[in-house]
């Protein structure tokens, strides 16, 4: 199978980017996939969700983006979660404005992972919350993306600057990029408020929306905490068997 490059993505902050791509990466492991995960956030969350303490590392997703020498395979790390990953820390903050006058600045991350396509089915790279140039580069490197949005008041807010950044990186930048899905999140079933959301989000986006959807509940924050995904802390919750959901989709899905 070819490699399925997946930008998590969505300017809005804790919208579950970070969750989604944890543990969305634990269900197609599961499946037999060979995953690398990538951060893209100088906040560091998805390594540290995978255990790793972000201050610490030596070498991150910074030192590829700035040396034209170095290469993504000096820098993936196995983790328990059977998923490989390149992590960040905080050090990637100096990258959007150190590679500002970069020339190709938008198609560095693009070329940097060519030399690691041929060992994964997926790669998940999850975004920070901003339209910076760090996402324009998750962008312009993969084939689709993925976009949580919380099903909450206001959940459509700020979509169409998304989209609008998607559409123009498609024009100017990758003609291959698609939206793979809009994945609701944080679904309370228990409220009408959350019901509500959910069903303006399924008569905005139609067949763009997944049909899966993520239960809010506060086990994923718990195996984050632990350094695990769902599967593997609370095999049988609800939220495993969405994200068991959301893989087999994202499968179906292809672009
Ligand atoms: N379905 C859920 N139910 C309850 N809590 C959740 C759920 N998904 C994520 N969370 C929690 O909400 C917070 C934000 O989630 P997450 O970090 O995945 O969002 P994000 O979009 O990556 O945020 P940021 O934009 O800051 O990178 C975290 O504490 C996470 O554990
Ligand atoms: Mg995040």
């Amino acid at each position: 199978m070819a490699c399925r490059i997946y930008a998590l993505a969505q300017q809005k902050g804790g919208v579950g980017k970070t969750t989604t791509a944890i543990n969305l990466g634990a269900t197609l492991r599961e499946r037999g996939r060979r995953v690398l995960l990538l951060d893209l956030d100088p906040q560091g969350a998805l390594s540290a969700g995978l255990g790793l303490d972000p201050l610490s590392l030596n070498r991150t997703i910074y030192d590829i983006l700035r040396s034209a020498r170095s290469d993504m395979a000096g820098v993936v790390q196995q983790t328990d979660s059977g998923c490989d990953l390149v992590p960040a820390n905080i050090d990637l903050a100096a990258a959007e404005i150190e590679l500002v006058s970069e020339p190709g600045r938008e198609q560095i991350l693009k070329g940097k992972l060519e030399a690691v396509t041929s060992k994964y089915d997926y790669i998940l790279i999850d975004c920070p919350p901003s339209l910076s140039l760090l996402t324009l580069n998750a962008l312009t490197a993969a084939q689709g993306v993925i976009i949580p949005v919380q099903t909450q008041y206001f959940a459509l807010r700020g979509m169409d600057l998304l989209f609008n950044t998607v559409e123009k990186v498609r024009t100017r930048l990758n003609p291959k990029l698609t939206i793979v899905g809009i994945l609701p999140t944080m679904y309370d079933a228990r409220t009408t408020h959350g019901r509500e959301v959910l069903e303006e989000l399924r008569e905005t986006y139609g067949t763009q929306l997944f049909e899966t959807v993520i239960p809010l509940t506060v086990k994923l924050a718990d195996s984050a905490m632990a350094g695990k995904s769902i599967i593997s802390f609370h095999q049988q919750s609800p939220a495993a068997a969405a994200y068991r959901a959301l893989a087999e989709e994202v499968e179906k899905r292809v672009h």
